[in-house]
């Protein structure tokens, strides 16, 4: 059984050129790209991928972060594909939650520029999926 999740390279991935460092974890773990677009998020689109934070006090930041510059947006596909993507990412503080061997393990240091988002229930990525790209 295959499922998709949205996972997004942050601005500060792109900037630090971790694309392909990303991709090539992925494509590792077995994962298969189904959709790659190098996007420049607007401030409504930001609002609605994040709407669950909506009410936190780091909302604004966030916003502000995710739409300083270019990010690339994925749809990865594979068994398991939204636990598989979280496993490779770590957690959400990349010092105090993720392990090394992780994405934000290795390369983070800040959770507010902690490289990646995967969606985190196979909902989510439905919902998110069809935000970035309606259609697919
Ligand atoms: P969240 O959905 O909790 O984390 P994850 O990306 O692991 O699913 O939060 C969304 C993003 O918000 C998170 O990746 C980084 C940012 N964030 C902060 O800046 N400060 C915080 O205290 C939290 C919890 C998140
Ligand atoms: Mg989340």
């Amino acid at each position: 059984m295959s499922e998709r999740t949205l996972v997004l390279v942050k601005p500060d991935g792109v900037a630090r050129g971790l694309v392909g460092e990303v991709i090539s974890r992925i494509e590792r773990k077995g994962l298969k790209l189904a959709a790659l677009e190098l996007r420049t998020v607007t401030r409504e689109l930001a609002e609605q991928h994040y709407a669950e934070h909506s009410e936190r006090p780091f909302f604004g930041d966030l916003l502000e972060f995710i739409t300083s510059g270019p990010v690339v947006a994925l749809v990865v596909e594979g068994p398991r594909a939204v636990a598989a993507f979280r496993q490779l990412a770590g957690g959400t503080d990349p010092v105090e939650k993720a392990t090394p061997g992780t994405l934000r393990g290795d390369f983070g240091l800040e959770t507010q520029y902690n490289l990646v988002h995967g969606s985190d229930s196979a909902e989510s990525a439905k919902r998110e999926i069809d935000l970035w790209f309606a259609g697919l």
